[in-house]
């Protein structure tokens, strides 16, 4: 479906953003690993994380929806687990097929995963490898993509796994399969990625010299995972950037989470020079939230390098858009990670630069953006690229132009955002 964009006159307002969807997943995949019932409240109503409780259900995991976004979760703990008599259907969810790989090889209940278009073209390499080295049998497309076919003949073999990439999907796999093993799996972590796996489950973590190892075995017990899931710092940033480029903006975004492994984009932002004012901090639960508010800003270039990337890895298209009204020339690098997301997302931002005559370049690892902070964009059609950060990102830097620009395939904000185009249209009126 197409979204026409209005240019905003104002952008006023106070925005119920939908729940964290990292989070989301993982209260549920936890409290199915937990003997006994978990409540969540708060749990997001976007796609992805309901690919998840789908796939539990196949698991035989009860699951009630209470209310509308309260669920209740009858734990089956980490060997109650069923043989799924249907496939595993992912949907769009990286995360859902790769933390569940995790729980299915370890658990070694047979299962076959799948997903959509865009996630059976999405490597799966990366935890096929460990996992195979801990003794799974996992047969996939060209070794490399979905569906997986995942079984365990041999016992669990503990892994001593220093990660080759920064990615907290990457990491959670392993250590969700490291619950079953005997000894500990031990993961290495140099460069922080987003730490809610390790920070829900309550894992054993050991840091010294910048360096982080996590263990988990089978004498980590799972904890209940009864709390109120924050809401989604990813969600809040595109109204964070809205208001900074905005002349005329102040948007508040209450109950915001604000786990500092997943807050890079607030500092870049801070660092940019954006007005952005933090009150009620306190904690939900295991993790940090607050109530962010922002302010229309005059904004100063940024150099975003590869040790801040994993922390503002899904910010980085719309910190893409705030750029183009810096007053002058901002860097991403050491981002070529974002090429293997829902889709190739630095292709898919240099074709919206593209779109607005911007002044840019692309390169492998990242973009340099020449910015302007009296910057007009040209109206423009733009490609979602069935992406949902793709079309929020896009959808944002419409409200600056000053003329009807067009989302195409922009329903696919409801991976992560039902309620989007709700809230962008309450800001804009
Ligand atoms: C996620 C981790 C990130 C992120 C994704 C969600 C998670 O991926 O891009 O949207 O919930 O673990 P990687 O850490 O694998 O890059």
């Amino acid at each position: 479906m197409n979204y026409d964009i209005q240019p905003a006159d104002t952008l006023h307002g106070n925005v119920q953003l939908p729940a964290d969807k990292s989070i989301s997943h993982r209260s549920a995949m936890f409290a199915a690993l937990h003997e006994g019932q978990s409540i969540i409240k708060n749990f997001s109503e976007a796609a992805d994380p309901h690919s998840t409780l789908d796939c539990l259900r196949k698991l035989g995991v009860g699951i009630q929806i209470k209310d509308k976004n309260i669920i209740q979760v009858e734990g089956v703990g980490r060997d109650g687990f069923l043989h799924p008599s249907e496939d595993l259907d992912c949907g769009n969810s990286g995360t859902t097929m790769r933390l569940l790989s995790g729980i299915i090889a370890g658990s070694g209940v047979p299962a076959r995963l799948t997903g959509d278009e865009s996630l059976s073209s999405r490597t799966m390499k990366r935890i096929i490898d460990p996992l195979t080295e801990m003794g799974a049998v996992i047969e996939a497309r060209d070794n490399d993509f979905a569906p997986l076919n995942i079984r365990r003949d041999i016992p669990l073999n503990p892994l001593y796994f220093p990660l080759p990439i920064a990615s907290a999907q990457l990491k959670s796999c392993v250590l969700l399969a490291g619950l079953y093993g005997e000894k500990p799996t031990k993961v290495i972590e140099t460069l922080p990625s987003r730490d809610h796996t390790e920070r829900l489950l309550n894992l054993p973590i050991e840091e010294e010299n910048g360096e982080k190892r996590i263990f988990s075995s089978r004498e980590d017990e799972v904890p209940e995972q009864s709390y109120r899931v924050p809401n989604d710092f990813s969600a809040a940033a595109f109204w964070l950037v809205a208001g900074a480029i905005h002349p005329d903006a102040e948007i508040v975004l209450p109950k915001v989470g604000l786990n500092p492994t997943r807050t890079g984009a607030l500092e870049i932002l801070q660092q940019m020079n954006v007005d952005i004012k933090i009150n009620n901090r306190h904690f939900e639960g295991p993790e940090p939230i607050g109530d962010l508010s922002v302010y229309s800003s005059t904004l100063q270039p940024i150099n975003i390098t590869e040790e801040v990337v994993p922390n503002c890895i899904d910010e980085i298209p719309i910190l893409s858009v705030a750029m183009l009204f810096a007053d002058g020339l901002s860097k991403i690098s050491g981002a070529e990670e974002l090429r293997h997301k829902e889709t190739d997302r630095l292709t898919a931002i240099a074709e919206i630069l593209e779109g607005v005559g911007a002044d840019f370049k692309e390169y492998k690892d990242g973009l340099e953006i020449k910015g302007d902070p009296d910057f007009i964009p040209d109206a423009a059609t733009f490609q979602s690229y069935h992406d949902h950060r793709i079309a929020m990102s896009a959808a944002v830097l419409g409200l600056m132009g000053t003329s009807t620009s067009t989302v195409e395939g922009g329903e696919c904000t409801a991976i992560s955002y039902p309620g989007f185009w709700d809230d962008l249209s309450m800001l804009t009126n």
